[in-house]
């Protein structure tokens, strides 16, 4: 059994909107003949170190705030970090990184974080300001399919 984690912060029913199209990547037929996938889903306040050292690879998810990743995925991150740097290193991840008008901070975090992390990009992150449109949400599950299929390899 291959796991991915899908680890996010999603509080407003637009966000929730990005998590459930990230989740629907499970359902693509195409995934199924990669072997025996699971996509798992984490709330970010509720970190659990051995739930991501047992995982193959990570999608994560958070809005953007006050310049920033949410304080949940923080929360996430200050509670595995130490304990996961070196095993996990260089597993596939990406994410995405909802925002009202600015995701430049929140951007910057999740670099910063991941490649501390040694984390390896399997696609392009999604990441946007404003309406959560059907062109966003077909990215998002593009991109979990992308690192559902990097797991397999
Ligand atoms: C306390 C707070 C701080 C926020 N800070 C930022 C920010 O720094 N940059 C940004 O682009 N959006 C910011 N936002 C907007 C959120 O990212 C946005 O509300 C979230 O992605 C959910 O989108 P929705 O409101 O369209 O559902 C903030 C929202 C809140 C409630």
């Amino acid at each position: 059994m291959t796991r991915i984690l899908l680890i996010h912060h999603s509080p407003t029913e637009s966000t929730r909107r990005i998590a459930d199209a990230a989740l629907s990547a499970a359902q693509i037929p195409e995934l199924a003949e990669l072997g025996d996938l699971e996509l798992v889903e984490v709330a970010a306040l509720e970190p659990d170190i051995d739930q991501v050292l047992s995982a193959d690879a990570y999608v994560l998810g958070t809005t953007a705030n006050f310049g920033y990743i949410s304080g949940a995925l923080k929360h996430f991150f200050d509670t595995v970090y130490d304990h996961v740097r070196e095993p996990t290193a260089g597993r596939p991840f990406s994410y995405w990184i909802h925002g009202g008008y600015d995701t430049t901070g929140a951007e910057k975090a999740m670099e910063a974080i991941t490649t501390g992390l040694g984390w390896s990009l399997a696609q392009q992150p999604v990441v946007w300001t404003g309406a959560v449109e059907e062109e966003h949400l077909e990215q998002v599950q593009e991109m979990t399919a992308t690192v559902m299929a990097a797991a397999a390899d």
